[in-house]
């Protein structure tokens, strides 16, 4: 090459100071995010987002369901310009996507709730506060978010739980979602064995941590206390002692009940099977979130995503189906879509996003996986989430049965 074509060859990318941008900058795919959030966090803050229940059979199953469908594209038509938009439970969201409740946000970025309500703002998609949510309702309202959901855990102390309730539609979220999967603490034996506890504790361990993970402790150290916002349970915790303030005696005439005292959108987070979705939908929801909870509680559980089918079928067009667990890609969505789903919502997703990158982190999660939805679609020769919905059986079919695709 002549000197001159050897300088046009040359790119020399300038040191970027801010943390979060070169982790996004080297952050491609949400598995990257993962390995970013497991180098930032010490071990047991990684594994209580990381983890599942037992022996994690179902977290497994739910990657490897959502794997075994193959796309059958279609060819030669006019994709240049694939419209994500969808409207879900009376909103009109950017993408099919949200992002799922999770407690003790704060645990993996001082920003907690507040970073992912702003990134989900910035990009038209909703978001779920947890009852375990280390932000109070209001101060999330006051990030201006217009499409906030409150996902309730019913509590044994139902004056406390009503208020909950109450405070939600008093400080505008538009949906509330009551998870019903959760009459027992799902046993999550990797916090068991790092001793993972709400707030972390100064061990000797994390003591030796802090030198490995300046970066972690010093934010949270800087930070105001950890708490469960929304509760009444002030000290140290382990998720058996949070999980121990919800009512198992949980039944179908609580869910009327808190049909008639919540104005807005009801969403039963947690249903599996087609009876429970009819009944549901009987006792007036407007959606089912179906879930497992991303493998965190039942283990050998079915794949939600194998309930689609069945569920839509059950309950036709009558209530919205919102699916997760095990989300990782824009093509699991996609899959979902096909199968019947109105959108999907991501949990530990958007969470390796937020422990690596704080806010940008959150949208860099956000923006990876409706890109991937985007070139997806477009692949497939669709441009409207509905005609993917529409003519799901084509476009996506089951694997050969024996095909192996592990995640
Ligand atoms: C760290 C963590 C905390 C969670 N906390 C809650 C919670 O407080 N309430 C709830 O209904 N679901 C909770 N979930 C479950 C999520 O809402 C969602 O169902 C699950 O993460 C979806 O699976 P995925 O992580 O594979 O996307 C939590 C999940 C994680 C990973």
């Amino acid at each position: 090459m002549k000197p001159g074509e050897i300088r046009a060859l040359v790119r020399m990318r300038g040191f970027d100071a801010d943390h979060d941008r070169r982790v996004v900058a080297r952050s491609h795919s949400i598995g990257d995010l993962r390995r970013e959030a497991r180098r930032r966090l010490p071990q047991p803050v990684f594994g209580y987002a990381d983890g599942g229940a037992d022996e994690e059979l179902t977290m497994r199953a739910n990657r490897a369901a959502l794997r075994r469908w193959l796309f059958r594209p279609w060819v030669l038509r006019d994709v240049s310009e694939p419209d994500l938009q969808v409207p879900v439970l009376g909103s009109g969201l950017a993408a099919p996507l949200g992002l799922a409740p999770t407690g003790f946000t704060r645990v993996f970025h001082p920003d907690g709730e507040l970073a992912v309500a702003r990134a989900a703002a910035s990009r038209g998609l909703p978001y779920g506060l947890s009852t375990c949510g280390t932000h109070t309702i209001e101060e999330l309202a006051g990030t201006g978010h217009p499409g906030l959901w409150f996902q309730l855990y019913v509590l044994r102390d139902r004056k406390l739980s009503d208020a909950l309730v109450d405070r939600a539609a008093a400080a505008g979220y538009g949906v509330l979602e009551v998870t019903v999967d959760t009459p027992a603490g799902g046993r999550r034996t990797r916090d068991l064995r790092t001793g993972f506890t709400a707030p972390p504790m100064l061990t000797p361990r994390a003591l030796l941590d802090i030198a490995v993970r300046p970066g972690y402790w010093t934010s949270m150290l800087r930070a105001p206390a950890l708490r469960y916002a929304s509760l009444a349970a002030p000290g140290l915790h382990t998720i058996a002692d949070i999980t121990a303030m919800f009512d198992p005696s949980l039944s179908w005439d609580d869910i009327e009940v808190l049909r008639a005292r919540w104005p807005g959108k009801l969403l039963l987070k947690g249903p599996l099977g087609p009876a429970d979705a009819v009944r549901a939908v009987s006792a007036g929801v407007d959606g089912i979130h179906l879930s497992n909870h991303g493998g965190r509680q039942l283990d050998r559980c079915v794949a939600a995503v194998d309930m689609v089918r069945p569920v839509r079928e059950a309950i036709g067009e009558q209530a919205a189906i919102i699916l997760d667990s095990g989300i990782r890609h824009g093509a699991d969505v996609a899959v979902a879509i096909a199968r019947g789903a109105d959108m999907c919502m991501v949990g530990r997703g958007y969470l390796y996003g937020l422990a690596a990158a704080g806010q940008l982190g959150v949208e860099h999660a956000i923006d990876l996986l409706t890109g991937e939805l985007r070139r997806t679609m477009q692949l497939l020769g669709v441009t409207t989430v509905a005609e993917l919905r529409k003519h799901g059986d084509e476009l996506v079919v089951p694997a050969a049965p024996g095909a192996s695709r592990e995640p």
